[in-house]
């Protein structure tokens, strides 16, 4: 029976329909003063507010009923004991398992992998202190200054948001190193950084779990040309100035990386939840190996929340039973994801892959077609930015979405002067105070002003409200901090997933692109295949018509 005619699921329906559908926001704050008390969670140094959201403590209940249905509690455990709950590909989902403390013993498949986390841990830290300290040198005996970090997805968007956003907490043993990320298949980014560096000082990170990646692996070939220019020893080359972060050893001792430099995880860590193995070797090497662990316990310390606070408590679970409420019962079919502070102007990317990639499914773990929506599209930008961009949509557009804001309460810059710090502490609060009415005027509309003045609007000034949010405050961004709140949005991308009942860890959809891409690629460069689809074919005639030139002087 799918999930969509249980008892708990027909519940919530019938209470959508009986108490919700004609009840405002407005409404619901009017009636109760107790809303934010009864609709918040305070735990650690986070707060998460989600008494924005058209619902009552009847919602709520029904809510939880619905995840007891679907057995979350079994299935949180066996999440962090290791079962192949990622059925398609028969593995464990043990992503929790690189952020436990090192006296934490796990097993998988009858092995036991803590002390191989560590092992690991211990291999990047080697690779970070050569590189800090100037002992890994280039081909001529210069330090290395620059690291590039080729990936692309998990292997990509990670290190890179978290580098974006920690960069205050860059290591004094790392301030003269330069990170750059590399990502996209055509080249052009890797083509602007090889202008300003040099291949004396410059090692590359090619980062892929699969490590047959066609986007990586063509950058990484780039690379490999810019760095034969001077070096013609291609060990000296893959010895000096690269490093295979991956969860496949024979392809990379295949491609000829010697073993010191391949640093290693597992196929039961998903591709975009790994940027707490060694693919967060480049935040490791902005913020030493102890801000990088610092990153490890914010995560765990989620991850016991996470597992042990009861669900109306927890954190994750109330994000996850919003999305659900949301989706399922509101018709809201967009999510916007709004930090206000732009050192988390990657944390929308990073979350739409989170959530897009493991959540947009159609098909049940059983392989059957499901009759409701799963994940919502995933967007977002540092809101202050979006306000003056796309949020006129989100005030007055036909579309009902659902937003989640999220700010640091503090921002202090040791290394500014005075007078900076001062003006700091004031854009801050103007931030602070951009995120809180946003949401309330997404909530509340023209209810947000005084009647006097609402009685004078015109039709084109009408704002109904009525936007759901959430809002996400932390005391402040650090390394901790931002590992709590990836890991309580990992957690609830799997909440979501228990009550729609698909495998968030697999990314099967993706694959079939990967399959046409190829043959496409094959019809471009032979001149031949012809493609059954008048489009593609209108398309590559076009391309093809252009290509010819490409090979004159
Ligand atoms: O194509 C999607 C994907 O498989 C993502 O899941 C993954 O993060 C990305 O490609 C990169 O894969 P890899 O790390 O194996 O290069």
């Amino acid at each position: 029976m799918s999930v969509s005619h249980s008892p708990a699921w027909l519940q919530l329906e019938n209470h959508y329909l009986a108490e919700i559908k004609r009840t405002s926001l407005h409404q619901l704050f009017q009636q109760d003063d107790r809303r934010f008390e009864r609709f918040s969670l305070q735990k650690g140094d986070y707060l998460l507010d989600f008494s924005k959201h058209r619902m009552t403590c009847q919602t709520l209940q029904h809510l939880l009923s619905l995840v007891e249905q679907q057995g979350l509690e079994q299935w949180i455990s066996k999440l962090f004991s290791g079962d192949h709950i990622n059925s398609s590909e028969n593995r464990a989902a043990l992503h929790t398992a690189l952020r436990a403390p090192a006296d934490r013993v796990t097993v998988v498949d009858n092995q036991l992998i803590s002390q191989e986390i560590q092992e690991n841990l211990d291999h990047m830290e080697r690779v970070v202190k050569r590189i800090h300290t100037g002992q890994w040198r280039g081909y001529s005996g210069k330090a290395i200054t620059d690291v590039v970090n080729i990936g692309v997805g998990g292997s990509d968007l990670g290190p890179l948001m978290a580098c974006h956003a920690l960069e205050e907490f860059r290591l004094e043993e790392a301030k003269n190193l330069r990170l750059h990320f590399v990502s996209s298949i055509d080249g052009s980014q890797l083509a602007e950084k090889l202008k300003h560096l040099s291949q004396e000082t410059t090692l590359f990170i090619l980062s892929s779990k699969s490590f047959t990646t066609i986007d990586t692996l063509s950058n990484a070939e780039a690379a490999k040309r810019w760095l034969a220019e001077k070096i013609s020893s291609e060990r000296i080359l893959l010895n000096q100035h690269f490093i295979g972060c991956s969860a496949n050893a024979d392809k990379m001792t295949e491609m000829g990386f010697c073993k010191d430099n391949q640093l290693l995880f597992w196929d039961w860590v998903g591709g975009r939840y790994s940027l707490w193995s060694v693919i967060g070797l480049p935040i490791a090497l902005l913020l030493g190996m102890g801000g990088f662990r610092q990153l490890l316990a914010g995560g765990h310390w989620m991850d016991n929340h996470f597992r042990d606070e009861p669900f109306d408590q927890n954190i994750p679970v109330m994000m996850a039973l919003m999305g659900i409420w949301s989706s399922n019962f509101l018709g809201v079919k967009g999510h916007a994801v709004l930090p206000y502070d732009g050192r988390l102007k990657f944390l929308p990317n990073y979350l739409s892959q989170l959530e897009m990639e493991s959540n947009g499914k159609s098909v049940n773990r059983n392989g059957q077609q499901v009759d409701y929506e799963t994940c919502p599209i995933l967007w977002g930008e540092v809101g202050s930015n979006a306000q003056h961009a796309f949020y006129q949509l989100l005030h007055q557009g036909t579309q009902p979405v659902s937003c989640d804001f999220i700010a640091p309460v503090i921002r202090y810059q040791q290394d500014q002067a005075e007078g900076t710090q001062g003006q700091l502490q004031a854009q801050q609060q103007l931030t602070l105070a951009n995120c809180l009415a946003q949401s309330r005027a997404l909530m509340l509309g023209d209810h947000a002003i005084a009647d006097q003045e609402r009685e004078g609007r015109s039709n084109d000034q009408h704002y109904e409200g009525n936007q759901c949010s959430s809002t996400f405050l932390m005391k402040e961004l650090t390394p901790f901090s931002l590992g709590s709140l990836i890991a309580a949005y990992e957690h609830k991308v799997f909440v979501q997933s228990v009550v729609w009942e698909i495998n968030p860890f697999d990314q099967w959809g993706v694959e079939l692109g990967k399959q046409i891409a190829k043959e496409t690629y094959n019809a471009i460069v032979s001149g031949q295949n012809r493609f059954d689809d008048s489009s593609t074919q209108g398309l590559l005639e076009f391309v093809r018509s252009y290509s010819s030139d490409r090979s004159e002087p």
